[in-house]
Protein backbone atom coordinates (compact mmCIF):
# COMPACT_ATOMS: atom_id res chain seq x y z
CA UNK A 1 0.00 0.00 0.00
CA UNK A 2 1.61 3.55 -0.80
CA UNK A 3 0.35 5.84 1.70
CA UNK A 4 0.68 10.02 1.52
CA UNK A 5 0.96 12.35 3.85
CA UNK A 6 0.23 16.23 3.58
CA UNK A 7 1.75 18.65 5.64
CA UNK A 8 5.56 19.21 7.18
CA UNK A 9 5.41 19.29 10.54
CA UNK A 10 5.89 17.35 13.92
CA UNK A 11 2.23 16.52 13.53
CA UNK A 12 2.88 14.97 9.87
CA UNK A 13 6.20 13.41 11.20
CA UNK A 14 4.09 11.50 13.84
CA UNK A 15 1.37 10.32 11.48
CA UNK A 16 3.79 8.81 9.16
CA UNK A 17 5.73 7.07 11.60
CA UNK A 18 2.56 5.91 13.26
CA UNK A 19 1.34 4.64 10.31
CA UNK A 20 4.69 2.86 9.13
CA UNK A 21 4.18 0.49 11.68
CA UNK A 22 1.88 -1.15 9.72
CA UNK A 23 3.69 -3.73 7.85
CA UNK A 24 0.84 -3.26 5.15
CA UNK A 25 2.55 -0.29 3.86
CA UNK A 26 5.20 -0.31 1.04
CA UNK A 27 6.26 3.84 0.50
CA UNK A 28 5.38 6.09 2.34
CA UNK A 29 5.41 10.08 1.06
CA UNK A 30 5.55 13.13 3.10
CA UNK A 31 4.42 16.43 0.92
CA UNK A 32 6.41 18.25 1.86
CA UNK A 33 7.51 16.81 4.77
CA UNK A 34 10.80 18.11 6.82
CA UNK A 35 14.14 16.89 7.55
CA UNK A 36 12.73 14.18 10.04
CA UNK A 37 11.09 12.18 6.81
CA UNK A 38 15.24 10.50 6.48
CA UNK A 39 14.66 9.12 10.41
CA UNK A 40 11.97 6.87 8.63
CA UNK A 41 14.16 4.63 6.73
CA UNK A 42 13.99 3.79 3.18
CA UNK A 43 10.22 3.44 3.29
CA UNK A 44 9.45 7.20 3.62
CA UNK A 45 10.65 9.63 0.78
CA UNK A 46 9.96 13.43 0.97
CA UNK A 47 7.82 15.09 -2.06
CA UNK A 48 8.77 18.72 -2.65
CA UNK A 49 5.10 19.43 -3.41
CA UNK A 50 3.63 22.11 -0.92
CA UNK A 51 0.81 21.65 1.13
CA UNK A 52 -1.23 24.12 -0.35
CA UNK A 53 -0.94 23.03 -4.38
CA UNK A 54 -3.69 20.79 -4.62
CA UNK A 55 -2.92 20.24 -8.15
CA UNK A 56 0.72 18.89 -7.98
CA UNK A 57 -0.98 16.85 -5.15
CA UNK A 58 -3.33 14.84 -7.36
CA UNK A 59 -1.16 14.40 -10.23
CA UNK A 60 1.45 13.15 -8.23
CA UNK A 61 -1.11 10.76 -6.04
CA UNK A 62 -2.19 9.72 -9.29
CA UNK A 63 1.78 9.09 -10.57
CA UNK A 64 2.80 6.96 -7.27
CA UNK A 65 -0.47 4.70 -7.14
CA UNK A 66 -1.50 6.62 -3.78
CA UNK A 67 -3.96 3.98 -2.25
CA UNK A 68 -4.37 6.64 0.92
CA UNK A 69 -3.93 9.92 1.53
CA UNK A 70 -3.79 11.70 5.06
CA UNK A 71 -4.10 15.64 5.54
CA UNK A 72 -2.86 16.93 8.33
CA UNK A 73 -3.10 20.94 8.21
CA UNK A 74 -5.93 22.78 7.92
CA UNK A 75 -5.23 25.00 4.78
CA UNK A 76 -5.52 22.10 2.24
CA UNK A 77 -8.80 20.93 3.39
CA UNK A 78 -9.73 24.78 3.21
CA UNK A 79 -9.00 25.08 -0.48
CA UNK A 80 -10.93 21.81 -0.96
CA UNK A 81 -8.15 18.78 -1.19
CA UNK A 82 -10.86 16.29 0.05
CA UNK A 83 -13.10 17.43 -2.79
CA UNK A 84 -10.89 17.25 -5.61
CA UNK A 85 -9.05 13.45 -4.52
CA UNK A 86 -12.60 12.35 -4.23
CA UNK A 87 -13.95 13.26 -7.48
CA UNK A 88 -11.07 11.75 -9.07
CA UNK A 89 -11.86 8.33 -6.84
CA UNK A 90 -8.92 8.85 -4.48
CA UNK A 91 -9.07 7.80 -0.62
CA UNK A 92 -8.36 10.59 1.31
CA UNK A 93 -8.91 10.95 5.32
CA UNK A 94 -10.20 14.58 6.46
CA UNK A 95 -13.37 16.43 5.91
CA UNK A 96 -14.32 18.42 2.59
CA UNK A 97 -14.26 22.29 2.30
CA UNK A 98 -18.18 22.35 3.41
CA UNK A 99 -17.68 20.15 6.27
CA UNK A 100 -14.44 21.85 7.52
CA UNK A 101 -15.73 24.98 8.21
CA UNK A 102 -16.32 23.72 11.67
CA UNK A 103 -12.64 24.75 11.63
CA UNK A 104 -12.34 27.52 8.47
CA UNK A 105 -14.85 29.89 9.71
CA UNK A 106 -15.56 30.48 13.23
CA UNK A 107 -18.91 32.49 12.07
CA UNK A 108 -20.26 29.44 10.69
CA UNK A 109 -19.05 27.33 13.57
CA UNK A 110 -21.05 29.27 16.42
CA UNK A 111 -23.95 29.40 14.27
CA UNK A 112 -24.25 25.84 13.65
CA UNK A 113 -23.44 25.39 17.46
CA UNK A 114 -26.36 27.87 18.41
CA UNK A 115 -28.43 26.16 15.97
CA UNK A 116 -28.18 23.01 17.37
CA UNK A 117 -27.79 23.88 21.38
CA UNK A 118 -24.14 22.42 21.25
CA UNK A 119 -22.65 24.16 24.71
CA UNK A 120 -20.46 27.39 23.87
CA UNK A 121 -19.65 30.30 24.88
CA UNK A 122 -22.14 32.93 24.27
CA UNK A 123 -21.24 35.10 20.78
CA UNK A 124 -21.97 37.48 18.25
CA UNK A 125 -20.94 37.77 14.61
CA UNK A 126 -19.86 41.12 12.73
CA UNK A 127 -19.24 41.70 9.47
CA UNK A 128 -19.42 45.75 10.21
CA UNK A 129 -16.69 47.63 12.12
CA UNK A 130 -19.06 50.19 13.38
CA UNK A 131 -21.61 47.41 14.42
CA UNK A 132 -18.79 45.70 16.42
CA UNK A 133 -17.71 48.79 18.12
CA UNK A 134 -20.83 49.95 18.79
CA UNK A 135 -21.55 46.17 20.83
CA UNK A 136 -18.09 46.88 22.21
CA UNK A 137 -18.96 50.19 23.51
CA UNK A 138 -22.38 48.07 25.49
CA UNK A 139 -20.33 45.36 27.34
CA UNK A 140 -19.82 46.36 30.92
CA UNK A 141 -18.09 42.97 31.80
CA UNK A 142 -14.30 41.71 30.63
CA UNK A 143 -12.66 39.95 29.88
CA UNK A 144 -13.81 39.50 26.19
CA UNK A 145 -12.71 37.69 23.18
CA UNK A 146 -12.40 39.10 19.98
CA UNK A 147 -11.34 35.97 17.04
CA UNK A 148 -10.98 36.81 13.33
CA UNK A 149 -13.75 34.43 12.13
CA UNK A 150 -11.09 33.10 9.11
CA UNK A 151 -7.81 30.84 9.74
CA UNK A 152 -5.63 32.97 11.34
CA UNK A 153 -2.38 30.07 12.12
CA UNK A 154 -4.04 30.30 15.57
CA UNK A 155 -3.28 34.16 16.01
CA UNK A 156 -6.60 35.74 15.40
CA UNK A 157 -7.52 35.31 18.85
CA UNK A 158 -7.72 38.29 21.03
CA UNK A 159 -8.37 38.15 25.11
CA UNK A 160 -9.57 41.87 25.66
CA UNK A 161 -9.20 42.67 29.07
CA UNK A 162 -10.42 46.19 28.86
CA UNK A 163 -13.11 48.03 26.08
CA UNK A 164 -10.12 49.84 24.68
CA UNK A 165 -8.16 46.54 23.39
CA UNK A 166 -11.14 45.47 22.42
CA UNK A 167 -11.68 47.83 20.01
CA UNK A 168 -7.92 47.88 19.67
CA UNK A 169 -8.80 44.39 18.39
CA UNK A 170 -11.58 45.21 16.20
CA UNK A 171 -9.14 47.91 14.49
CA UNK A 172 -6.38 45.69 13.83
CA UNK A 173 -8.74 43.23 12.24
CA UNK A 174 -11.16 45.33 10.18
CA UNK A 175 -9.13 48.68 9.52
CA UNK A 176 -4.97 47.25 9.63
CA UNK A 177 -6.80 43.58 8.06
CA UNK A 178 -3.95 42.22 9.82
CA UNK A 179 -5.49 38.34 9.08
CA UNK A 180 -6.74 39.90 5.72
CA UNK A 181 -9.85 38.25 4.68
CA UNK A 182 -9.95 35.71 7.60
CA UNK A 183 -10.54 38.74 9.67
CA UNK A 184 -13.47 40.35 7.61
CA UNK A 185 -15.98 38.66 9.58
CA UNK A 186 -15.22 38.67 13.39
CA UNK A 187 -16.76 36.95 16.52
CA UNK A 188 -17.02 38.36 19.82
CA UNK A 189 -17.48 36.22 22.59
CA UNK A 190 -18.22 35.65 26.21
CA UNK A 191 -14.83 35.17 28.40
CA UNK A 192 -15.01 31.26 29.54
CA UNK A 193 -13.17 30.38 32.91
CA UNK A 194 -11.70 27.17 33.42
CA UNK A 195 -9.73 24.47 32.38
CA UNK A 196 -8.67 23.48 28.76
CA UNK A 197 -8.89 20.08 27.17
CA UNK A 198 -8.90 18.84 23.54
CA UNK A 199 -10.37 15.89 22.92
CA UNK A 200 -9.92 13.65 19.13
CA UNK A 201 -12.55 11.38 17.71
CA UNK A 202 -12.18 10.02 14.15
CA UNK A 203 -15.01 9.42 12.02
CA UNK A 204 -16.68 7.82 8.87
CA UNK A 205 -19.46 10.36 8.86
CA UNK A 206 -22.11 8.18 10.89
CA UNK A 207 -20.08 6.05 13.48
CA UNK A 208 -16.76 7.59 15.36
CA UNK A 209 -14.39 6.24 17.65
CA UNK A 210 -12.94 8.60 20.84
CA UNK A 211 -8.72 8.71 20.60
CA UNK A 212 -6.40 9.69 23.49
CA UNK A 213 -7.54 12.91 25.11
CA UNK A 214 -4.18 15.56 25.21
CA UNK A 215 -3.33 19.47 27.02
CA UNK A 216 -1.69 21.53 24.76
CA UNK A 217 0.09 24.91 26.31
CA UNK A 218 -0.42 27.38 23.67
CA UNK A 219 1.51 30.51 25.15
CA UNK A 220 5.22 30.87 24.51
CA UNK A 221 6.47 31.23 28.38
CA UNK A 222 6.37 29.24 31.54
CA UNK A 223 3.08 29.40 33.93
CA UNK A 224 1.17 29.96 30.45
CA UNK A 225 2.31 33.48 29.88
CA UNK A 226 3.17 36.08 27.28
CA UNK A 227 2.55 35.08 23.51
CA UNK A 228 0.52 32.23 21.86
CA UNK A 229 2.17 30.16 19.86
CA UNK A 230 1.22 27.25 17.44
CA UNK A 231 1.74 24.91 20.84
CA UNK A 232 5.12 24.39 23.02
CA UNK A 233 3.91 21.07 24.47
CA UNK A 234 1.23 18.46 25.66
CA UNK A 235 -0.01 15.73 26.99
CA UNK A 236 -2.25 12.74 27.18
CA UNK A 237 -4.52 11.98 28.57
CA UNK A 238 -5.68 15.30 30.07
CA UNK A 239 -6.28 14.18 33.83
CA UNK A 240 -9.19 17.00 33.71
CA UNK A 241 -11.27 14.89 31.18
CA UNK A 242 -12.87 12.55 33.84
CA UNK A 243 -15.06 9.12 32.54
CA UNK A 244 -18.08 11.32 33.76
CA UNK A 245 -16.71 14.55 31.73
CA UNK A 246 -15.74 12.43 28.78
CA UNK A 247 -20.24 10.86 28.67
CA UNK A 248 -21.45 14.64 28.87
CA UNK A 249 -18.71 15.50 25.68
CA UNK A 250 -20.14 12.80 23.91
CA UNK A 251 -23.73 13.17 24.99
CA UNK A 252 -24.06 16.27 24.34
CA UNK A 253 -20.82 17.50 22.25
CA UNK A 254 -19.70 15.20 19.98
CA UNK A 255 -22.83 13.11 19.07
CA UNK A 256 -25.08 16.03 18.22
CA UNK A 257 -22.23 17.54 15.93
CA UNK A 258 -21.51 14.41 13.92
CA UNK A 259 -25.83 13.94 13.61
CA UNK A 260 -26.33 17.36 12.81
CA UNK A 261 -23.59 17.80 10.02
CA UNK A 262 -25.11 14.75 8.38
CA UNK A 263 -28.18 16.60 8.42
CA UNK A 264 -27.29 19.38 7.32
CA UNK A 265 -25.95 17.84 4.21
CA UNK A 266 -22.69 17.53 4.87
CA UNK A 267 -21.28 14.73 6.78
CA UNK A 268 -17.76 15.26 8.81
CA UNK A 269 -15.69 12.35 8.30
CA UNK A 270 -12.07 12.47 9.31
CA UNK A 271 -10.35 13.35 12.56
CA UNK A 272 -12.60 16.20 14.53
CA UNK A 273 -10.77 18.02 17.43
CA UNK A 274 -12.69 20.00 19.86
CA UNK A 275 -11.09 22.04 21.91
CA UNK A 276 -12.98 22.56 25.26
CA UNK A 277 -13.15 24.19 28.09
CA UNK A 278 -14.12 22.46 31.44
CA UNK A 279 -15.64 24.62 33.75
CA UNK A 280 -16.92 23.00 36.88
CA UNK A 281 -16.92 19.85 35.11
CA UNK A 282 -19.42 21.32 32.49
CA UNK A 283 -17.86 21.62 29.23
CA UNK A 284 -18.27 24.33 26.49
CA UNK A 285 -16.35 24.12 22.88
CA UNK A 286 -13.87 26.73 22.53
CA UNK A 287 -13.47 25.38 18.78
CA UNK A 288 -13.36 22.87 16.62
CA UNK A 289 -10.64 22.01 14.50
CA UNK A 290 -11.05 19.75 11.42
CA UNK A 291 -8.01 18.01 11.79
CA UNK A 292 -5.21 16.59 14.66
CA UNK A 293 -3.93 18.91 16.62
CA UNK A 294 -0.24 19.84 16.56
CA UNK A 295 1.23 19.24 19.18
CA UNK A 296 -1.12 16.85 20.35
CA UNK A 297 -0.94 14.40 17.60
CA UNK A 298 2.52 13.81 18.79
CA UNK A 299 1.48 12.16 22.20
CA UNK A 300 -2.28 10.89 21.23
CA UNK A 301 -0.63 8.69 18.22
CA UNK A 302 2.05 6.75 20.40
CA UNK A 303 -0.13 5.69 23.03
CA UNK A 304 -2.72 3.84 19.81
CA UNK A 305 -2.05 0.02 20.37
CA UNK A 306 -4.23 -0.50 17.17
CA UNK A 307 -2.86 0.63 13.90
CA UNK A 308 -3.44 3.93 12.95
CA UNK A 309 -3.62 2.22 8.88
CA UNK A 310 -6.19 -0.01 9.90
CA UNK A 311 -8.24 2.95 11.56
CA UNK A 312 -8.04 4.83 8.38
CA UNK A 313 -9.32 2.20 6.27
CA UNK A 314 -12.00 1.18 8.89
CA UNK A 315 -12.75 5.32 8.18
CA UNK A 316 -12.70 4.68 4.51
CA UNK A 317 -14.88 1.52 4.27
CA UNK A 318 -17.70 2.82 7.01
CA UNK A 319 -16.30 -0.06 9.15
CA UNK A 320 -15.16 1.88 12.50
CA UNK A 321 -18.51 0.70 14.13
CA UNK A 322 -16.88 -2.59 14.17
CA UNK A 323 -13.62 -1.98 14.78
CA UNK A 324 -12.17 -1.57 18.22
CA UNK A 325 -9.65 0.71 18.74
CA UNK A 326 -7.05 -0.19 21.51
CA UNK A 327 -5.66 2.78 23.67
CA UNK A 328 -2.26 1.72 25.80
CA UNK A 329 -3.11 2.06 29.47
CA UNK A 330 0.00 4.78 29.77
CA UNK A 331 0.95 8.44 29.33
CA UNK A 332 2.75 10.38 26.89
CA UNK A 333 4.19 14.08 26.99
CA UNK A 334 5.93 16.15 24.12
CA UNK A 335 8.53 19.20 25.14
CA UNK A 336 8.76 21.64 21.61
CA UNK A 337 12.52 22.96 21.23
CA UNK A 338 11.60 26.34 19.22
CA UNK A 339 14.04 28.96 17.82
CA UNK A 340 15.17 32.41 18.99
CA UNK A 341 12.23 34.42 18.39
CA UNK A 342 9.55 32.24 18.01
CA UNK A 343 6.48 32.95 17.79
CA UNK A 344 7.56 36.31 16.29
CA UNK A 345 10.62 36.13 13.35
CA UNK A 346 12.97 33.93 14.52
CA UNK A 347 16.59 32.62 13.84
CA UNK A 348 16.96 29.25 11.26
CA UNK A 349 19.38 27.71 9.73
CA UNK A 350 21.33 26.48 12.60
CA UNK A 351 23.03 23.42 13.11
CA UNK A 352 21.67 20.89 15.12
CA UNK A 353 24.16 18.42 16.75
CA UNK A 354 23.66 15.57 19.56
CA UNK A 355 21.24 13.16 19.60
CA UNK A 356 19.24 14.20 17.02
CA UNK A 357 21.20 13.99 14.50
CA UNK A 358 20.31 10.50 12.46
CA UNK A 359 21.63 8.80 15.85
CA UNK A 360 18.14 10.16 17.55
CA UNK A 361 16.32 7.32 15.18
CA UNK A 362 18.82 4.96 17.09
CA UNK A 363 18.31 6.73 20.22
CA UNK A 364 14.64 6.74 19.98
CA UNK A 365 15.05 2.60 18.42
CA UNK A 366 17.34 1.34 21.42
CA UNK A 367 14.48 3.33 24.02
CA UNK A 368 11.56 2.94 22.11
CA UNK A 369 9.64 5.20 25.02
CA UNK A 370 11.25 8.21 23.45
CA UNK A 371 10.66 9.78 19.91
CA UNK A 372 12.24 12.84 18.69
CA UNK A 373 9.30 14.28 15.82
CA UNK A 374 10.94 16.74 13.86
CA UNK A 375 9.18 20.17 12.43
CA UNK A 376 11.31 22.82 11.36
CA UNK A 377 14.33 21.26 9.96
CA UNK A 378 16.07 20.27 7.07
CA UNK A 379 18.50 17.95 5.95
CA UNK A 380 21.29 18.82 3.94
CA UNK A 381 25.04 17.30 2.84
CA UNK A 382 24.81 15.19 5.68
CA UNK A 383 23.87 17.75 8.26
CA UNK A 384 20.62 18.50 10.40
CA UNK A 385 19.75 22.37 10.49
CA UNK A 386 16.44 24.06 11.85
CA UNK A 387 14.30 25.67 9.64
CA UNK A 388 11.20 27.01 11.44
CA UNK A 389 9.93 28.25 14.36
CA UNK A 390 8.96 25.07 16.30
CA UNK A 391 12.31 22.75 15.50
CA UNK A 392 11.30 19.64 17.17
CA UNK A 393 8.97 17.98 18.92
CA UNK A 394 10.90 15.55 21.68
CA UNK A 395 8.04 12.47 23.12
CA UNK A 396 8.15 10.37 25.69
CA UNK A 397 5.74 7.49 26.39
CA UNK A 398 5.94 6.15 29.94
CA UNK A 399 3.52 4.76 32.67
CA UNK A 400 3.65 8.02 34.47
CA UNK A 401 3.57 11.37 33.45
CA UNK A 402 6.31 12.50 35.64
CA UNK A 403 8.57 9.60 33.98
CA UNK A 404 7.53 10.86 30.49
CA UNK A 405 8.40 14.41 31.16
CA UNK A 406 11.76 13.23 33.00
CA UNK A 407 12.48 11.38 29.44
CA UNK A 408 11.80 14.43 27.69
CA UNK A 409 14.17 16.86 29.72
CA UNK A 410 16.43 14.20 29.57
CA UNK A 411 16.44 13.62 25.90
CA UNK A 412 16.29 17.48 25.45
CA UNK A 413 19.64 17.70 27.11
CA UNK A 414 21.55 15.94 24.64
CA UNK A 415 20.14 17.76 22.11
CA UNK A 416 22.06 21.25 21.14
CA UNK A 417 21.37 24.09 18.69
CA UNK A 418 21.98 28.00 19.14
CA UNK A 419 18.93 29.74 20.58
CA UNK A 420 17.20 26.65 21.26
CA UNK A 421 14.34 27.88 23.55
CA UNK A 422 11.77 25.48 24.93
CA UNK A 423 9.40 25.73 28.28
CA UNK A 424 10.55 23.94 31.00
CA UNK A 425 7.20 23.45 32.62
CA UNK A 426 5.34 21.29 30.37
CA UNK A 427 2.63 19.16 32.05
CA UNK A 428 2.04 21.70 35.27
CA UNK A 429 -1.29 21.92 35.59
CA UNK A 430 -1.47 18.10 35.13
CA UNK A 431 0.89 17.69 37.86
CA UNK A 432 -1.11 19.83 39.86
CA UNK A 433 -4.18 18.16 39.11
CA UNK A 434 -3.05 14.68 40.06
CA UNK A 435 -1.18 15.51 43.47
CA UNK A 436 -4.39 17.02 44.62
CA UNK A 437 -6.31 13.97 43.64
CA UNK A 438 -3.68 11.49 45.13
P1 LIG B 1 -9.16 29.32 19.40
O1 LIG B 1 -8.31 29.59 18.20
O2 LIG B 1 -10.59 29.68 19.23
O3 LIG B 1 -8.93 27.99 20.01
O4 LIG B 1 -8.56 30.26 20.55
C1 LIG B 1 -7.22 30.17 20.95
C2 LIG B 1 -7.12 30.16 22.44
O5 LIG B 1 -7.71 31.33 22.99
C3 LIG B 1 -7.87 29.01 23.11
O6 LIG B 1 -7.14 27.84 23.13
C4 LIG B 1 -8.11 29.58 24.48
O7 LIG B 1 -6.96 29.47 25.27
C5 LIG B 1 -8.36 31.01 24.20
N1 LIG B 1 -9.81 31.25 24.06
C6 LIG B 1 -10.51 31.24 22.91
N2 LIG B 1 -11.81 31.49 23.14
C7 LIG B 1 -11.94 31.65 24.48
C8 LIG B 1 -13.05 31.95 25.34
N3 LIG B 1 -14.28 32.14 24.87
N4 LIG B 1 -12.80 32.04 26.65
C9 LIG B 1 -11.56 31.88 27.15
N5 LIG B 1 -10.47 31.63 26.39
C10 LIG B 1 -10.67 31.51 25.07
N1 LIG C 1 -2.25 22.76 19.14
C1 LIG C 1 -3.28 23.55 18.62
C2 LIG C 1 -3.67 23.24 17.26
O1 LIG C 1 -3.18 22.30 16.64
O2 LIG C 1 -4.53 23.93 16.74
Amino acid sequence: MNVLVIGSGAREHAIAWSILKDPRVQKLYLAPGNGGARELGAIAERAPIKATDIDALLAFAKTKRIDLTVVGPEQPLELGVVNRFQAEGLNIIGPTKEAARLETSKAFAKAFMRRHRIPTAAFETFANHDEAKAFVERQTKFPIVVKASGLAAGKGVVIATSKSDALEALRAMFEQRLFGDAGSEVVIEEFLQGEEASVFVITDGEHYKLLPTAQDHKRIGEGDTGKNTGGMGAYSPAPIVTPDVMRNIERHIIQPTLRAMREEGTPYRGFLYVGLMICEGEPKVVEFNARLGDPEAQVVLPLLETSLLEILLATLDGRLRELEVKIADKCAATVVMASKGYPDQCETGKLITGQCHFELACYAGARDDVMIFHAGTTFENGKLYSNGGRVLSVTAVASSLEECLARCYDAISQIHFEGAYYRRDIGWRALRNLQTQR
